[in-house]
């Protein structure tokens, strides 16, 4: 799910790949990127269900201003995906509640 070549800017530029997990299995993106582009990129939506109605949550503004893709990243719940760049081995979590408890 990424763009391979861009009919304005071109082909993307060399970056490194990295290493990360979401709930446990193993993913690559790369390096810098947001966390939630490396999601998109692996077919991941879902980042988290809604303490009330346990309803999913994803992407949605993309700027780091609505808390729709907030995930529980090596163990801190509520940490903005969007605006969050993806390191090596980093654990991303989907998370459930506004306090990151697991459910899964
Ligand atoms: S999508 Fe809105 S804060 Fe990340």
């Amino acid at each position: 799910m990424r763009i391979a070549e861009h009919p304005i800017l071109g082909a993307p530029e060399e970056r490194k790949t990295v290493t990360f997990t979401h709930d446990g299995a193993e993913y690559t993106g790369f390096e810098g990127e947001p966390v939630a582009a490396a999601l998109k990129a692996a077919g991941i939506a879902i980042h988290r269900y809604t303490k009330k109605y346990h309803s999913p949550r994803g992407i949605f503004c993309a700027i780091g201003r609505c808390t729709d893709c907030v995930m529980v990243i090596n163990g801190q719940p509520n940490v903005r995906t969007c605006v969050t760049p993806l390191t090596e081995g980093m654990t991303v979590d989907t998370q459930f509640g506004a306090g990151g408890e697991d459910r899964r």
